[in-house]
Order: C-alpha cells, then sequence, then structure tokens
C-alpha cells in the first residue's frame, strides 16, 4: 500500500535561493495532471522559492471520488507523506478527524473576506478544518454560432434543451458531421453524477435527496420525472457513452466541436477560449435549466478547500504554504490563469479578473441559488449516501431499473445507512 502511495508522489522541485537551515521538505496532493495541476504547482513554487522550502507533488486521479478513496488511504495510514491535501467541499464531515484546525493561525481579516458559508461548510465543531480555495458551481455552455445559425434562444426550460438540440444535432449531421450531438454531461457513477443528477432533480422541485433536518426525501414524484427525462436524453441528444463520461470527458466532445450544449464546471471556460481549441470564441455561457417555465434554475455547488493533515511533520509551514495558495493574490492569479472562481469576495469586482471570466459576476447569482449537497447533515456518511444515489441514477439512466423503482429502493437503502447510525447533524460527532 505504502509503495502504491508511494508511486503517486512525482516531481520534486528544488528552490533556487540557498536553502536555509530551516528548510523543510513537503507535499502536497493538490490535483490531476493538466490544467489544474498545472496551475496549483505554479503557486506552490512560488512559494517554496519565497520560503525556501522545497515541495513535491502527489499526482491525484481526475475523479473527486477516485481522490477521495486515495486520500483515504493515506490518512487511514496516518501517513506523515503528504502534508496538505487539496478537499472536496463534501469531504469535511468524512475527512475531519485527519486535519488540524487552522482556527488560531488565520487572522479575522483574513477568515471574513471569504464567502461565509463557505468558512461555515469548512468549520466541524468551532474547528476551521480546511482554507476555501476555489468555488464551483455547475453551469450550461452552448454554442453560440449555431444557436443564431438554427435562429433559437438560450433555452429556458430542459424542455426548450431537448427541442434545441435535437434541431441543431439533425441539422450538423446533414451538413456532414455524423459525430455530431445535443447535449453532453457527466453520466458516469461517480460524485459528478450527483452533481448532474441534484440539479435536475432539485430544478424539477423534487428536493435535495435528504433535506436539511435529516429527512430522506428522494423518494418522490417529482424525482422520478426528473430522472425519467434525463434517461429519455440518452441516445437522442445525448450519446450512450455519457455513462461513462466525467468532466474531461464531456469537455473533450465539446471543444472539439462535435456538441451543441454541455453541462460542466467554470475551470472549461479558460480551456475552450484557449489558442488552439475550435471553439474558441463560438461559446456562451448561461445558468442550467429550470424543470418548467416558472420553475427554479439549480447549480450544483463545488468547490475545494486546502488542509494540513495532522499527521504532518511541519505543520507551520504547511499552515503557511495553505495561507499562501489561498490568498488573494493567488486566487486572483488562479482566476485568470484557469478560470478557477475565487473564494475572496472581493475579487468578484476585480477588473482584471472580470476580463477574463465575463461571466463572474452573474455568478453571484448561481451561487445565491445553489444546490447544496446534503453532506452537512449526512456527515461521515456523505460518501455512501451519494454512491447510493449516483448508482440509483446510473441504473435508470442505462435502462436497468426504471425510475420509479430505482429511487424507491434507494429510499430503503438510505433508510438502513440512517438508523444503522443516525444521521450526524453536527458532521459526524
Ligand atoms: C468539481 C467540484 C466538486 C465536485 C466534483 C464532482 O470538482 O468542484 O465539488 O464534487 O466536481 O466531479
Amino acid at each position: 500500500m505504502y509503495i502504491v502511495r508511494l508511486l503517486f508522489i512525482i516531481g520534486m522541485l528544488s528552490v533556487s535561493l540557498g536553502t536555509p537551515a530551516y528548510a523543510v521538505q513537503l507535499a502536497i496532493a493538490c490535483g490531476a495532471e493538466g490544467q489544474e495541476f498545472k496551475i496549483c504547482k505554479e503557486g506552490a513554487e512560488a512559494w517554496a522559492y519565497q520560503t525556501g522550502n522545497t515541495v513535491t507533488f502527489l499526482s491525484s486521479p481526475n475523479s473527486s471520488s477516485e481522490k477521495l478513496a486515495l486520500y483515504q488511504q493515506f490518512l487511514a495510514a496516518q501517513d506523515a507523506s503528504v502534508d496538505v491535501f487539496q478537499i472536496d467541499v463534501i469531504w469535511l464531515g468524512i475527512l475531519r478527524r485527519h486535519f488540524m484546525d487552522l482556527k488560531p493561525y488565520v487572522p479575522e481579516s483574513v477568515l471574513g473576506g471569504h464567502f461565509p458559508n463557505l468558512i461555515a461548510n469548512n468549520t466541524v465543531d468551532g474547528h476551521l478544518i480546511a482554507m476555501p480555495w476555489f468555488v464551483d458551481a455547475g453551469l450550461l455552455y452552448y454554442r453560440q454560432d449555431l444557436l443564431e445559425k438554427y435562429h433559437r434562444p438560450v433555452p429556458n426550460t430542459w424542455e426548450e434543451l431537448e427541442e434545441t438540440a435535437h434541431t441543431i444535432q439533425e441539422g450538423e449531421r446533414k451538413d456532414g458531421n455524423p459525430k455530431f450531438w445535443g447535449f453532453v454531461w457527466q453520466g458516469r457513477a461517480f460524485e459528478g453524477l450527483t452533481c448532474n443528477a441534484l440539479e435536475w432533480v432539485e430544478s424539477f422541485g423534487g428536493g435535495s435527496i435528504v433535506e436539511p433536518d435529516g429527512k430522506i426525501s428522494i423518494n418522490n414524484p417529482q424525482a422520478v420525472k426528473a430522472l425519467q427525462t434525463a434517461a429519455s436524453w440518452i441516445n437522442t441528444i445525448s450519446p450512450k457513452g455519457v455513462l461513462n463520461y466525467s468532466e474531461e470527458e464531456t469537455r473533450g466532445v465539446f471543444q472539439s466541436g462535435n456538441a451543441a450544449f454541455m453541462r460542466n464546471w467554470p475551470y472549461v471556460w479558460q480551456l475552450i477560449q484557449s489558442g488552439d481549441s475550435p471553439v474558441k470564441d463560438k461559446v456562451g455561457i448561461a445558468i442550467l435549466p429550470a424543470g418548467s417555465e416558472h420553475g427554479k434554475h439549480i447549480a450544483t455547488l463545488g468547490g475545494w478547500e486546502l488542509g494540513v493533515s495532522k499527521y504532518s511533520r511541519h505543520p507551520k509551514e504547511a499552515i503557511d504554504l495553505v495561507l499562501y495558495l489561498t490568498s488573494a493574490p493567488e486566487q486572483k492569479r488562479r482566476a485568470i490563469a484557469g478560470t478557477f472562481n475565487p473564494t475572496i469576495m472581493a475579487l468578484y469586482q476585480n477588473r482584471e479578473i472580470l476580463q477574463t471570466m465575463p461571466f463572474l459576476s452573474s455568478l453571484y447569482e448561481v451561487f445565491a441559488n445553489a444546490g447544496v449537497r446534503p453532506s452537512t447533515v449526512t456527515g461521515k456518511k456523505y460518501n455512501q449516501v451519494s454512491s447510493g444515489f449516483w448508482n440509483a441514477v446510473h441504473e435508470t439512466l442505462s435502462g436497468s431499473q426504471d425510475a420509479a423503482s430505482s429511487l424507491r429502493l434507494l429510499e430503503t437503502r438510505l433508510d438502513r445507512i440512517s438508523h444503522h447510525e443516525e444521521w450526524e447533524h453536527t458532521n459526524g460527532k
């Protein structure tokens, strides 16, 4: 196991400032190979350069669910070889016992600059388990040029999206692109599917799986309708392959010009607007469709935090690195370089950031109406709840179980999990 974990550790950078006597070597887990990793590495290298320490990097899998499994191996073994971990916004209850309380080290003026709901999310039993790093919300990416070509508005409801996706798909196939699809999204059985499906279910008025008071609400007619709607997209406006897509596969199809609509997170904007992207300057961003004309538009709230492992041998330096990486200048750099949404409120008025992310100011409203996954109420049971949900949804999408039966069985399953050990209203005390 140790060897397996060790194999993930890649790249060590050395510091060009003379190495002071107190210099330490830290390791950080902050992303999969690609843009996220590169931008984190640049930040950590800048910190190392300034402080005279060195940093090594743990390259993690892309999928949030696989990251959790890997990090849990390190943490369960109380392994000191990784000091700083990126933490998904839904993992605080699951991982809290492995992370230091950062509260004594973060000045009030710094804390007060972040979105208060993120600070609240990251505070478990009065302990600040992690610092907010960036915030995510599900977005609808659309091909502006194709909406113009087919004289269609940005869809307001899922039904309108279906119709428009269908029209564009038919048209583009006739025009010579047999690989063209209407709508791509994350349908693989993993945390990303929970995010997508929560957006459908909540926008149809079907609740949030488990409500903040602990009530299991998922077995209801609106949720059934939402899942039936999504299942009807498979092989009509969405390729069967979406059942195995995470964020990056989805981006691949859309960015190569083979889809009219895509559901994805904000980081994608920087990549589809980059120099060699075939869809550069052809794409717009909107809030995801509502379940009905006057229904709700829901974006699942996502995002990542940085925390210091309790098993770190260099907590002082590790805290310093976390404070550096989550600071305003670094969040600004990351917003411009990779369209990662800041967690510091003042940056939403920053002119340079707004130039890179013109949609940022309108995201304020998206965040305000964001769909929150039930991680606070279910605490350390969250991953069991979420995997139960994503599997039930996946079975419906792949046609192996109808929506009503899937959700009925899921309800029974969640009921068992909640009774076995009551929902942990205080994040798993
Ligand atoms: C994004 C979100 C994260 C979510 C994940 C699911 O990384 O920021 O919160 O769990 O996607 O794939």
